[in-house]
């Protein structure tokens, strides 16, 4: 007998998800606290499986449905999004429970045969839709882009569960199994590194979704996503609070400097930068690349007012982790910023210049031309750094 058990997370919903301590890259994102892929198991009287879990975990979900039921009892599966943390384990399961039926969104279909090829067809469900799993229903909500063009919840209509997929999720490896069972300040920090680093391009989407939800009446009593702990009673409100926070990309008192460094010329400089912020009344976050990653770059600069890119130039180019970093940002869209650029050079200090231009891209409005330092910052350049600084802090909103 396996020691691997269900969760019971409501009368008829059992977590059958499995934990992954050790994952530390996932697609580029650092977790640092590993994560959960969360499958869940609806004991009506059709047993229903909603989403499953990342290929090497199959065995571990198996063990615990067979906790509470045979595997082959399931009859349908949800497959609420495509991404291969969720569906990885599909076509195993398919191929062992053989269910009558699989449902996903219309884009969740093309989605899932353009991964696999299935033993079964998809029943495509949109939102609006409602499956009867015998005595319980399942009924469906698209949520195109968040953050996949297949993303769906569902939502059980009896029990008030919603599957919200990606949504509301952390990357945080835990055996406890709800919110209120965590750190409250690691499960805020988590859910923000995610909300960053997963769906800050589609913050727009995302505040029309709560709009939605909250015009639907819906009034889930548990939110149970893909990965890390669930939401249940007035820890709900929390996350919502925090979404609606998150997506409304206003502009704080924060400046993030974000800096690598040769000899430490271009880290002076970061230093006088940030002194300035400090001096004016900002928050300041310095975050040296050589010591941080990308999505924790990309956390600190949600909700910020203000960027500051610092790199020597190397070989006519910028530092790597810079291009590294703000490739990664590029994308993430972070709206409504300030900032400017600063760096050492040698020869002829390209870095600043294309900095700038990254920014630009970005819609950063730049508060200056930059500031370059010949080898290693005199005084007056650290002076300059200081004074933009502090004028970057004045144009913030206050705290
Ligand atoms: Fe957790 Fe978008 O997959």
């Amino acid at each position: 007998m396996s020691h691997m058990k269900a969760v019971k997370i409501s009368d008829s919903v059992y977590w059958v998800g499995a934990i992954d301590w050790g994952l530390r890259e996932f697609h580029g994102y650092a977790t640092s606290r590993g994560s959960t892929y969360n499958a869940y198991l609806v004991m009506a009287d059709k047993p229903t499986l909603v989403d499953t879990v990342k290929a090497p975990f199959k065995d571990e979900m198996m063990a615990r449905i067979a906790s509470v039921v045979d595997p082959v009892e399931i009859d349908t599966i949800v497959s609420n999004h495509a991404e291969m943390d969720h569906s990885g384990a599909l076509p195993a399961t398919i191929a062992e429970v053989k269910p009558s039926r699989v449902v996903a969104s219309p884009m969740g279909l093309k989605a899932l045969n353009a991964h696999f090829a299935l033993e079964c067809d998809i029943t495509p469900v949109k939102t609006g839709d409602k499956l009867d799993l015998g005595g319980l229903t399942l009924s469906f909500i698209e949520t195109r882009m968040l953050h996949w063009p297949d993303s769906m919840f569902s939502y059980l209509e009896e029990e008030d569960v919603l599957f919200s997929q990606d949504a509301f999720g952390m990357h945080l490896a835990t055996a406890d199994i709800f919110v209120d069972q965590n750190d409250i300040s690691t499960v805020h920090w988590e859910c923000e590194k995610y909300y960053a680093n997963i769906l800050m391009p589609y913050s727009n989407k995302v505040a029309a979704l709560l709009a939605d939800v909250d015009a639907t009446g819906l009034s889930p009593k548990i939110v149970a996503s893909d990965h890390g702990p669930i939401w249940r009673g007035k820890d709900i409100a929390t996350a919502l609070k925090w979404y609606a926070e998150w997506s409304e990309d206003a502009p704080s008192n924060k400046a993030v400097v974000i800096h690598d460094t040769m000899w430490g010329a271009t880290a002076k400089m970061a230093a006088a930068i940030c002194d300035g912020l400090k001096t004016g009344g900002a928050e300041v976050v310095s975050l040296p690349l050589a010591s941080s990653s990308r999505s924790d770059v990309a956390t600190e600069i949600l909700g910020a007012g203000a960027v500051f890119l610092g790199s020597p130039t190397i070989n006519n180019q910028m530092f790597p982790s810079l291009a590294d970093t703000m490739t990664y940002l590029k994308g993430l869209k972070p709206k409504n910023l300030i900032g400017a650029s600063f760096g050492a050079y040698g020869w002829s200090g390209e870095a600043v210049k294309q900095l700038n231009a990254i920014l630009e891209e970005m819609k950063v409005e730049l508060v200056s031309e930059g500031i370059r330092a010949f080898y290693v910052p005199t005084p007056e350049v650290l002076e300059e750094c200081f004074a933009l600084g502090e004028e970057v802090a004045g144009k913030l909103p206050k705290a």
